[in-house]
């Protein structure tokens, strides 16, 4: 009989948007007649830009014919791609090797992936609340999690505590769930403490195309001394609309140097570069054609438009909050709105309550962490036809 990974008892038994999916399903099973409005999962509903459609077909064409056809393509992702994103990044202020970008399928693979280059027995730190895929992942290695409070004094913005060591730290900003972001002295702030502690932060920037204050730094590597402690993590989901079409990328850079327990100088670009090559044969050419799109100029106004798009949604849920005097975070540089459930409710009586009388859902707060039990979150990423609809029952009901 095998031994099995046994870490996976200590899981929740589903994932958070499972759980979600399973009890909507079962309201509209014994309800068909009322129309549920969806603003749970942070999924898109715009159409793709126009000139990524035109890339996509144009790699599919190229499939087509002997002289153009691709079979497997670079682990770590086409040049043409590495080469786009690095001056994505460059159009910001930061500079960024193409060597040190690696092309994937998203964020929330590489994410959960990256804990198979780190050794178990590391401390790791951890926002609460925060997007499930850092606590599940290291959970299923069966690691020690240290969790740093997010609350409403803070902002929801945690900073290091020098009393607490920590060998890995994730960072997602502007954040999930809760929309805040941090600003530059913050990040210095968490760049100078990995520095001291020899510690790497795991930094998810899958929304910094919210981020619209050109003074809030949309990437860690804004920061200075940021390639020596930092790994980044970036996503086209949300900035381009590929949360089903699947591209994203991994920073890793190569002055990411730390000591083996035998002496050894190793870097953590190399590793992850192993890991790559051994476990992942690369996103499809046809999709990474699409996303090269998303960086050219008209590409990335078609996406910008489409956040407007989202962000003026995020509006109109704050407008009602703010109306209600429900206090609420984030809605301005992210997607998300997280407010304080009403009357003392906790967050999935608060589900409850709110797919039963208002048939709009949610994402209960206690999904993201202890601190999450009175919250509760929204998404912009509804149509705006749906959004409006969503509040006026939700501004009648409150
Ligand atoms: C969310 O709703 O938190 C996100 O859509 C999840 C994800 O990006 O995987």
């Amino acid at each position: 009989m095998p031994k099995i990974n046994e870490n996976y008892l200590n899981l929740k038994e589903s994932y958070l948007f499972t759980e979600i999916n399973h009890r909507v399903a079962e309201y509209t099973k014994n309800h068909p007649d009322k129309k549920v409005i969806r603003l749970g999962i942070g999924d898109v509903t715009r159409p793709l830009a126009s000139n990524v459609i035109n890339a996509l077909h144009e790699g599919v064409d190229a499939m087509a014919s002997a002289q153009t056809f691709k079979g497997y393509g670079p682990e770590q992702g086409y040049e043409f791609l590495r080469d786009a994103v690095a001056k994505y990044y460059e159009s910001h202020g930061v500079s960024v090797d193409p060597g040190d970008i690696f092309i994937s399928d998203g964020a929330k693979s590489d994410t959960g992936n990256i804990t198979d280059i780190f050794g178990d027995d590391n401390v790791i730190l951890i926002p609460d609340p925060v997007y499930p895929v850092y606590v599940d992942s290291n959970i299923m290695c069966g690691r020690k999690i240290t969790y740093i409070s997010g609350t409403a004094e803070n902002g929801f913005l945690p900073l290091p505590d020098k009393n607490i060591h920590a060998d890995l730290i994730y960072i997602c900003s502007p954040n999930n769930p809760t929309g805040a972001v941090y600003n530059r002295e913050q990040l210095k702030a968490w760049v100078d403490y990995a520095l001291e502690n020899e510690a790497v932060i795991l930094f998810d920037a899958a929304y910094e195309a919210f981020i619209s204050d050109p003074e809030l730094p949309r990437s860690i590597f804004a920061i200075e001394g940021a390639k020596k402690c930092a790994i980044e993590f970036c996503s086209l989901s949300k900035t381009a609309g590929f949360t089903g079409t699947r591209c994203g990328y991994t920073i890793v850079p190569k002055e990411l140097v730390f000591k083996a327990s035998d002496g050894r100088e190793v870097s953590l670009n190399a590793f992850w570069n192993r890991r790559q090559t051994t476990k992942f044969n690369g996103t499809s050419y046809i999709i990474q054609k699409g996303a090269s799109a998303v960086f050219t100029e008209e590409g990335m106004a078609q996406c910008m438009e489409n956040i407007a798009y989202y962000k003026e949604n995020a509006r109109i849920i704050c407008d009602v909050f703010a109306k209600k005097g429900i206090r609420y975070f984030g809605g301005e540089h992210s997607p998300y709105i997280w407010f304080e459930c009403p009357n003392g409710m906790d967050s999935w009586e608060f589900f409850d309550y709110l797919l039963n009388n208002a048939q709009v859902v949610g994402t209960p707060g206690a999904g993201f962490g202890e601190n999450g039990q009175h919250f509760f979150r929204l998404t912009g990423f509804g149509t705006r036809e749906n959004t409006m609809e969503a509040m006026e029952r939700i501004e009648k009901l409150l």
